[in-house]
């Protein structure tokens, strides 16, 4: 691999997203050598603290105060703790990024308005690969666990979240913000799940 990719992965919550970077942050270091760092959004800014407590549902914002929150903290994010990495030859893999904000904010909001909030930060950053894991969202709920289910404040709207994702998807596409996305199907085992997406990578270089 010649330069440092910005990989993101997508999916609803118990999709096992995080499990399948764990995955490839684990097949690119320790097989392949190479520098990466795993990140996650919402992530440690003071924005992203705040629109984490309302995803717990220990606080409330206005959808509109939400997507800025989100983009806010994405934008300290990129500066702070993306690009630089990037810049330094180290691959970035992160859980979520701007379209998890089209997901869950566009339940509320249109897309254009959503598309002007985070213009900012993805005129600074858009991702090399988009890896979005599709699954049912009956059994991510089930995934998920029973003592969770109700407790977030999106976990019963994964199918809308789902159909926006694909929405997000084709919205981006036609702006050609999107380079290169998988659509892998979770519903596979973990093991199936994770070559998939390494040949993939790998294809790509
Ligand atoms: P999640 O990946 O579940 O983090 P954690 O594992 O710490 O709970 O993300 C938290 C929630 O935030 C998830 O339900 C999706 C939501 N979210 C948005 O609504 N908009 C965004 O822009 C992002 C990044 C996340």
């Amino acid at each position: 691999m010649k330069k440092s990719l910005f990989i993101v992965f997508e999916g609803l919550d118990g999709s096992g997203k995080t499990t399948q970077m764990n995955a490839l942050y684990k097949h690119l270091t320790k097989e392949k050598n190479i520098k990466c760092r795993q990140e996650r959004e919402p992530g440690e800014s003071l924005p992203g603290a705040l629109a984490r407590s309302a995803v717990k549902k220990k606080t409330k914002f206005e959808p509109q105060t939400m997507a800025l929150l989100f983009a806010a903290d994405r934008y300290e994010h990129i500066v702070n703790d993306i690009q630089p990495y990037l810049d330094e030859g180290v691959h970035v893999l992160c859980d979520r990024y701007v379209f998890s904000n089209f997901a869950y904010q566009g339940l509320e909001l249109d897309f254009e308005t959503i598309y002007e909030v985070n213009k900012a930060a993805m005129e600074l950053l858009m991702p090399d690969v988009i890896i979005f894991i599709d699954t049912d969202p009956a059994e991510t709920l089930a995934r998920i666990g029973k003592s969770r289910v109700g407790n977030e404040l999106f976990d019963k709207q994964g199918v809308a979240v789902r159909e926006n994702f694909y929405k997000a998807f084709d919205y981006l596409k036609e702006k050609n913000l999107i380079k290169n996305l998988l659509t892998v199907k979770g519903s596979q085992s973990e093991e199936a799940v994770t070559s998939e997406i390494i040949s993939y990578i790998e294809r790509l270089y």
